[in-house]
């Protein structure tokens, strides 16, 4: 105890405290913070709270799937009321790394299908600058060397001259996102205008979307270690 799973915990159990409600259609994040924040509605659920989750990725489905909460598709219910989502950076201004479990296709639909989004983060989540954890941008399979190129012609104007830029591998083979793309990670070790680079990666064919979420995050829910939590709006 007294660990980053704590931390993760406290600040699944914050979020469900201060901003879940009987009737609430809520998008339910992706990776080991958010799973701590499904796994911790069992008992709400049990308890009689009434919510409809809509997942962010296949795993989560299989936890909401476990823990008894309800979910619908994204295609059968209108906007949502809010999104709980974890992040694999956030910055003061809330904009967001995300994508390290290769989840941020549906994360970002997700999110952005709601009317307001909050991060769940352990404390080791917050930095100053973005771009110490690898960005990761998810590309279709077909051309994707050529997309790599296009990559890495946008980054080099961004002083990034010669990016490590890697396709992410599982079980050695090219890992498929649950929409089927792959996955690049660019190392960029800092990012100095996040919004700048986020509009760059837009437009470029083959590049479905990338781990940069930019004003998206309404506030950020951070647990630490020995278990208390703070809220930053
Ligand atoms: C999944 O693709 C990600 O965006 C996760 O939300 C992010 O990686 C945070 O994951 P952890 O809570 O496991 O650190």
């Amino acid at each position: 105890m007294g660990d980053q799973d704590d931390a993760k915990r406290a600040a699944g159990e914050r979020a469900i405290a201060e901003y879940l409600a009987d009737g609430l259609r809520v998008g339910l994040g992706s990776g080991t913070t958010s799973h701590w924040f499904v796994r911790s509605l069992a008992q709400p659920v049990r308890d009689g709270l009434d919510i409809v989750g809509v997942v962010t990725s296949t795993s989560t489905l299989d936890v909401a799937t476990e823990v008894g909460v309800r979910v619908a598709d994204l295609n059968e219910v209108p906007e949502l009321d809010i999104t709980i989502d974890g992040a694999d950076e956030i910055d003061p201004s809330g904009n967001m790394i995300k994508g390290g479990g290769a989840a941020l296709l549906w994360e970002k639909i997700v999110a952005t299908a709601s009317k307001k989004m909050i991060a769940v983060v352990d404390d080791s989540k917050v930095v100053e600058k973005l771009g110490k954890f690898p960005l990761p941008i998810e590309v279709v399979p077909f051309g994707w060397r050529s997309t790599e190129r296009h990559l890495r012609a946008v980054f080099a104007e961004f002083g990034y001259s010669d990016v490590r830029l890697e396709i992410r591998l599982k079980d050695g083979e090219y890992l498929r996102t649950d929409s089927g793309h792959y996955i690049l990670d660019a190392y960029l070790e800092e990012i100095a205008d996040p919004p700048a680079l986020a509009a760059r990666l837009n437009p470029i064919p083959g590049v479905v979307e990338h781990g940069l979420f930019i004003g998206i995050a309404a506030a950020t829910v951070i647990g630490h270690p020995d278990g208390t939590s703070e809220i930053r709006e």
